[in-house]
């Protein structure tokens, strides 16, 4: 999500009159977009705004502004630590950025303007230009905020309350992307599968949600038709049918709202990809309930069978973390034999920090200490590890479609794109001869844990003609 909204801004900034440099040291103006979910980004972000401190000093005329949920939460401490900041905004305010950078041209005081987020976020998401960051693939927003209350998460406070874009919006918008050569889309949402649940009145006279309704016929049960409102399977269903898109991804789903009907598309659209993140968090009943998750690690593990049976060659992926307050030796070998039991192809995995405002920040004296912690991190790491190279050394020998989408970046003889599962593939190839965009079969022959190396068999197409980069009202 944070990706996505640095590539908004650009492309606001770009609509302004901007051109992009390969380096700060060369730009006129730099934006740093933040996110505050875990405390290293929050570490690394000072870290950056120093260096850029000296890059100003040696270029007066130089503008730096920051962005995101970190500027939202700590916007007097960037103004007071950083005073060479000229601009700050909020997660709600990029739609501002060019006018907000021009204000603090003429400005001693580094300008500010957050809308605080549940205020703002009750209303729709802003309507931005989208800029693709590569013409054959595109982030599309449906919804934003969120309305759990996980212990440990800060997201809530800092994106508000779950907000839905309609229907008939996503579906045009994806069509407009179609239309100038993306082949595939990602759904994103803090919660992208509780889509629709918030829809208000106005949204459910949504011209393309009735048009659905109407065409669907048999798909629906008698009492589904008459729903009033499209949820996530629907949205996930018109969008794999838009001419043009081969492949349909979204991220990220929440284990208690995964319903049946999203898995059963899953397995009859051809676009929608095979592949679930599906983030567990902990495999300890005891940490799941105190983290307000909603689900037991068995009810988990259950929709994950489930998922399996339907979806073909399904690659699961997940978010796990470790050391979270009052997490015991018992708690976490549960998440071990979880982790073991679903034989993820991958993991994101992450050290419990303790957002400020949140739930479980205040519950100090369950603080895990960060020697336990470390060394329950290395132990869940070497597990994920092996899970996910016996994964991938299961696809040794198999063909792989692959959208391809540039050379390399740590061996430019080789050319790197991604699999219908997503996983990053690398083949031996003139990256001058495959263009970004090109679809090759690959057979693999060689399983790494975080990817997968293989031979070209043949180019299987081209990429579609670019007409143009659309800037789409979102
Ligand atoms: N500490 C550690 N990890 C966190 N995440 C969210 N909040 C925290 C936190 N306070 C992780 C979760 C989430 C992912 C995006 O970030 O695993 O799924
Ligand atoms: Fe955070 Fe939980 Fe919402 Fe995910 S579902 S954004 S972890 S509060």
């Amino acid at each position: 999500m944070n990706e996505h909204d640095s590539v908004r801004i650009a492309s606001i900034l770009e609509a302004d009159g901007m051109v992009p440099t390969s380096t700060a040291e060369d730009a006129d103006v730099v934006v740093l977009n933040t996110c505050c979910i875990r405390e290293n980004a929050d570490n690394k972000f000072y870290g950056h705004l120093g260096a850029l401190k000296s890059v100003k000093d040696s270029r007066p005329g130089m503008q730096i502004a920051v962005a995101g949920c970190l500027a939202q939460k700590d916007k007097e401490a960037i103004a007071e630590r950083a005073p060479w900041v000229d601009a700050v905004w909020g997660t709600h305010n990029s739609t501002r950025a060019a006018e907000l950078l021009r204000q603090a041209l003429s400005s001693d005081v580094t300008v500010c303007e957050i809308v605080d987020g549940p205020a703002g976020a009750s209303e729709p998401p802003p309507a931005l230009p989208v800029r693709r960051d590569s013409p054959h693939s595109a982030w599309v927003t449906i919804q934003v905020g969120c309305d759990n209350n996980c212990a440990f998460c800060i997201v809530p406070s800092v994106r508000g309350a779950e907000s839905s874009k309609a229907f008939s919006s996503i579906v045009q918008e994806v069509r407009a992307l179609a239309a100038s050569g993306t082949v595939e889309v990602t759904l994103l949402g803090q919660n992208v599968n509780s889509y629709g649940r918030d829809i208000t009145t106005s949204l459910r006279s949504d011209v393309a949600w009735r048009e659905r309704t109407d065409l669907a016929g048999p798909l629906w049960a008698a009492g589904e038709r008459a729903r009033a409102r499209p949820l996530f399977a629907d949205l996930l269903r018109a969008v794999a049918s838009v001419q043009g898109i081969r492949r349909v991804r979204y991220t990220s789903p929440h284990p208690k709202d995964l319903r049946a009907d999203t898995i059963e598309v899953m397995a009859s659209e051809k676009a929608v990809c095979p592949h679930l993140h599906l983030p567990l968090q902990s495999g300890s009943d005891d940490v799941l309930a105190a983290m307000h998750r909603g689900y037991t690690a068995a009810r988990y593990l259950e929709k994950l069978t489930a998922a399996r049976a339907a979806v073909d060659g399904l690659a699961v992926t997940t978010d796990i973390i470790v050391g979270f307050p009052g997490e015991t030796d018992r708690d976490f070998d549960a998440t071990l034999e979880v982790v073991a039991e679903a034989s993820y192809d991958s993991a994101y995995t992450f050290i419990y920090s303790p957002r400020p405002g949140t739930e479980s920040a205040a519950w100090t004296d369950r603080f895990v200490p960060a020697d336990v912690v470390a060394e329950r991190f290395e132990r869940l790491r070497v597990v994920v590890e092996r899970s996910a190279l016996l994964k991938h050394q299961a696809r040794v020998g198999m063909i792989e479609e692959v959208l391809v989408e540039g050379p390399s970046k740590r061996r430019p003889e080789m050319v790197t794109g991604r699999s219908a599962q997503g996983k990053l593939v690398h083949f031996p190839a003139d990256p001058a001869s495959i263009p970004p965009g090109a679809w090759a079969d690959v057979r693999v022959v060689r399983a790494a844990p975080h990817y997968l190396e293989g031979e070209l068999v043949e180019v299987t197409g081209w990429p579609r003609r670019k007409v143009s980069i659309p800037v789409v009202a979102a």
